[in-house]
């Protein structure tokens, strides 16, 4: 028995709180009117998909990551986070006592706000489907790009490329006029203008750490008539994750923290269509180490 076997994982939490939503990986409950209790679980999705596995830790290091870039960047800009402590989250006893073991490390009371409705997407480097934009037409989202870049290249400066935040199905990618057409001219250049900051001194912290973050979405509210950071912040569910190590524009980049199941999903040629196939322990074993250590490279500490 591999010594993860016996680490507590948590697949879906089910608190007797107003569900305000369950996405692929987190579970939101309403705790007033103005806070909310946002809980990450182990759920792993790849190519769209929830896997049937929990991963050990996952959800411990994505929420700690938040945590520490809330702290990061508390001089650019507010954000949502009451606290991670579940001792201090004034929840009722009984709820502590039954699901205190499940939110511990995994949990945050934050600010309820009035999210913008608008994905704040930066990207870095030439991948995904801002590459496939490049290949077509040169630009990415609207921005003129030089000629020559190769898949994955460094682009010569960090890009705003805004989408829409679809309560359903994918988001779709918008340009800055579009952007400013939903929360107003004024806050969409507040928001490119923190967007942009955010990722290029969260870019450089992970690379002094062996860590290149490709590209990145960031979700903002209004609370109390101000712009604050709100949702999750910099980890590798929205950002994509390369060792800096690894990195050789010309090709696709491993993802840090899912190549492993992906390169699994591929071996054993899954369709991509539901079920998403159960991993094999080792696979999850490796995939676990993975989040752990990007949780102790950005962060200097042990989980
Ligand atoms: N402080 C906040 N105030 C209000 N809403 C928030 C706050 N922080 C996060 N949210 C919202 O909570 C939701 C979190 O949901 P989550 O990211 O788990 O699922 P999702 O985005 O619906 O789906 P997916 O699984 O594709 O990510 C998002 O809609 C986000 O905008
Ligand atoms: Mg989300």
């Amino acid at each position: 028995m591999s010594a993860l076997a016996s680490v507590k994982t948590v697949w879906e939490t089910k608190l007797p709180l107003p569900l305000v939503g369950r996405g692929k990986v987190r579970d939101v409950y309403a705790i007033s009117d103005d806070k909310l209790l946002i809980v990450t679980t182990d759920r792993l999705s790849a190519f769209d998909y929830v896997l049937p596995n929990p991963i050990p830790f996952k959800g411990i290091v994505l929420n700690q990551i938040s945590v520490f870039w809330f702290d990061f960047f508390k001089h650019l800009v507010p954000n949502h986070l009451i606290t991670a402590q579940v001792s201090e989250m004034s929840l009722p006893r009984e709820i502590v006592s039954e699901f205190g073991e499940d939110l511990k490390g995994r949990s945050m009371l934050v600010h309820r706000a009035k999210p913008y409705l608008v994905e704040c997407v930066v990207r870095g480097y030439l991948t995904g489907s801002g590459w496939k934009d490049y290949l077509s037409n040169g630009s990415v989202c609207g921005h003129k790009l030089p000629k020559g870049l190769t898949q994955c290249a460094k682009l010569p400066s960090p890009i705003f490329t805004p989408a829409t935040k679809a309560e359903s199905g994918h988001d779709e990618n918008i340009n800055f006029g579009e952007a400013s057409k939903i929360v107003g001219v004024e806050v969409a250049e507040k928001l490119r203008t923190l967007s942009t900051q955010l990722y290029e001194e969260g870019l450089v912290h992970a690379r002094s750490r062996g860590i290149l973050m490709a590209d990145t979405k960031f979700e903002f509210g209004e609370f109390n008539g101000k712009i604050i950071l709100i949702d999750e912040v910099l980890t590798p569910d929205s950002s994509r994750f390369w060792p800096a190590d690894q990195y050789e524009p010309g090709r696709d980049q491993p993802s840090f923290d899912k190549q492993i199941v992906r390169n699994y999903c591929e071996e054993i040629k899954w369709d991509k269509k539901p079920p998403a196939p159960k991993l094999p322990d080792a696979v999850i074993q490796k995939t676990s180490n993975a989040y752990r250590e990007i949780y102790e490279r950005l962060t200097g500490e042990k989980i």
